[in-house]
């Protein structure tokens, strides 16, 4: 398997499989069948409601756990009077128990919301303790992330943010390197938005491959050394999301596909005060 390095010597499986918007009742057997088809790294959430049906597909699938690697993440915890660590802790515990696991691989700050120092304080902990293997954040913009690095002991073993051709992220990744973190793409498709999967430049690159538009660009990906988590309930399309190590994309086809960045978000601004608000008020346990 294919793997990136994280700063604390760990490996992770450069392509992964994401379970984002997958409905609880179908997420077992989603997760069954993008184990079968060969994907070992795992995405999920507290907040997206299905850690559970997960960890069952995980159990049921009997592959041995240090075969995988699994990723879960904290949502925004509200103490006002109260500790935020305790209740990061108590949110891990949640999730482990809801898993069914004993560790993670990798454990995140799911938005750079609310009080994310008291938060990565106790993910230190929960990492020092082996519980979370690797600690890391997701939705950080560069001056956030930068911040929680120099006012604390653990750099951040990865950031996932949203990366795809429209939002290609080249500054914050060089910045990341820089720092020892590791890019991880969320919505690598960017969910289908600006007709990704039929744009004419990608089709064209796709054609000359003979590969679909989804495989070029987890390859384009893949090839920047960016993590990738792609989604689907579809066997069919995980199976060719899994299959993008028979070809290798040309300098010329990634100077192109470069050319697509807008450097702007297709979903939403973190920095949006709106955002912040509904998103921090947001309560998942
Ligand atoms: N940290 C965060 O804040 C955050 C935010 C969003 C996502 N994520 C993570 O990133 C993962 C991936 O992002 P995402 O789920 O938002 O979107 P995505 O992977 O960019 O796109 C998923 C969409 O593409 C379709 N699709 C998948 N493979 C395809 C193929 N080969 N051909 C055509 N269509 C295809 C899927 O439909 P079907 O399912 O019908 O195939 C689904 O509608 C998530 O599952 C989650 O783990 C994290």
């Amino acid at each position: 398997m294919n793997s990136v390095t994280l700063n604390n010597g760990a490996e992770m499986p450069i392509l992964g499989f994401g379970v984002y918007q997958i409905p609880p009742e179908e997420t077992q057997a989603a997760v069954e069948a993008a184990l079968a088809a060969g994907y070992r790294h795992l995405d999920t959430a507290a907040a997206y409601g299905n850690e559970e049906e997960l960890g069952a597909a995980v159990k049921a699938s009997g592959i041995a756990r240090e075969e995988l690697f699994i990723t879960t993440k904290l949502w925004v915890q509200h103490a006002p009077t109260g500790s935020v660590e305790d209740e990061t802790r108590r949110a891990f515990e949640s999730s482990l128990t809801r898993l069914g696991l004993d560790y993670v691989d990798l454990y995140l700050i799911h938005q750079p919301l609310g009080d994310y120092y008291s938060e990565w304080r106790a993910m230190q902990e929960l990492n020092k303790e082996g519980r979370a293997r690797s600690i890391g954040v997701s939705n950080f913009h560069s001056d956030r992330l930068v911040d929680l690095i120099d006012h604390n002991e653990i750099v951040p073993a990865v950031n996932q943010i949203e990366t795809h051709p429209f939002h290609q992220r080249t500054g914050e990744q060089e910045l990341m390197r820089g720092r020892g973190v590791q890019i991880e793409s969320w919505g690598p498709f960017a969910e289908g938005r600006n007709n990704l999967f039929t744009d004419p430049l990608l089709s064209e690159i796709a054609e000359a491959h003979g590969k679909s538009v989804a495989q070029v660009v987890l390859r384009w990906l893949i090839q920047r050394d960016v993590v990738v988590i792609p989604k689907s309930v579809r066997p069919e399309r995980m199976a060719e999301n899994f299959d993008v190590f028979d070809f290798a994309l040309t300098e010329e086809q990634m100077g192109r596909i470069a050319t697509l960045d807008t450097d702007e978000s297709l979903f939403f601004d973190h920095r949006d005060p709106e955002m912040v608000s509904r998103l921090g008020g947001h309560r998942v346990d």
